[in-house]
């Protein structure tokens, strides 16, 4: 990780301290002084801060289940960010995996490693969520082949360049479907089923990778560490 945020993640000091710190020759790397705040350093490296040894705290995973009208953003906005139900020290260092719109509940990841997210979220390492999604208009018995193949095969959505990569749609009611992507698209559940004639009228994160929401409504709970593992499986498939 980059050496100012070794800092921040060891220390109580904010990003900017940090750099100052740096800049001002305060920090050695394995008996080197190192005035680059980027430098990459890893948490093996013997780092010094005026003579003291820093050590990381160690990162946080969390599970929330995200209920309706909540943000998923740091602060508040039209409605109360989802932080506010996590009460714990530093929580404005954790960032959102894979945000949902305000409407929709459900699984929501939290934490405070970039590289963990990235797995996640970037679409070349194919990590499935699968969404339950309520429908205006019912699906007709003899429309879901059709229907089902559309969305495996991609859809184009409206100002996008590429067509949607390959979903998995299950019909389990007139008015429910159970729907997998590996890409999180703006709005993407609701501009597919607008592509393809339907509206979403409810919407509902159930599963990520391995992971299955487990707690109730506004209950967050940390990961397990098979649970954080799991998601370094993903490899790329592109
Ligand atoms: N797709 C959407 O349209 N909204 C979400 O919140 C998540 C996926």
């Amino acid at each position: 990780m980059r050496l100012d945020k070794f800092l921040c993640k060891s220390t109580d000091f904010t990003r900017v301290e940090s750099i100052d710190l740096i800049e001002a020759r305060k920090v050695r790397v394995n008996g080197i002084v190192i005035v680059t705040p980027q430098a990459q350093v890893h948490e093996n490296n013997s780092i010094m801060l005026a003579g003291q040894r820093l050590i990381a705290r160690p990162s946080r995973y969390i599970m929330l289940h995200k209920p309706m009208n909540t943000l998923c953003s740091n602060v508040d906005g039209d409605y109360p960010s989802v932080m506010n139900y996590l009460h714990m020290d530093r929580a404005e260092d954790l960032h959102i995996t894979g945000r949902l719109d305000a409407d929709t509940t459900g699984l929501l990841l939290l934490t405070d490693d970039g590289r963990w997210s990235f797995n996640i979220i970037n679409p070349k390492y194919h990590c499935e969520k699968t969404y339950r999604v309520t429908l205006r208009d019912p699906i007709e018995e003899g429309d879901i082949d059709e229907l089902v193949s559309r969305f495996e095969q991609g859809l184009q959505l409206q100002g996008e360049k590429s067509l949607t990569l390959a979903a998995k749609l299950e019909v389990i009611a007139s008015h429910q479907v159970l729907l997998t992507l590996c890409e999180g698209r703006y709005h993407q559940v609701k501009r597919m089923f607008f592509t393809v004639g339907n509206r979403v009228v409810g919407l509902h994160r159930q599963q990520v990778g391995k992971l299955s929401l487990d707690i109730e409504l506004g209950e967050w709970r940390y990961l397990t560490e098979d649970e954080v593992s799991g998601f370094n499986c993903y490899e790329s498939v592109i």
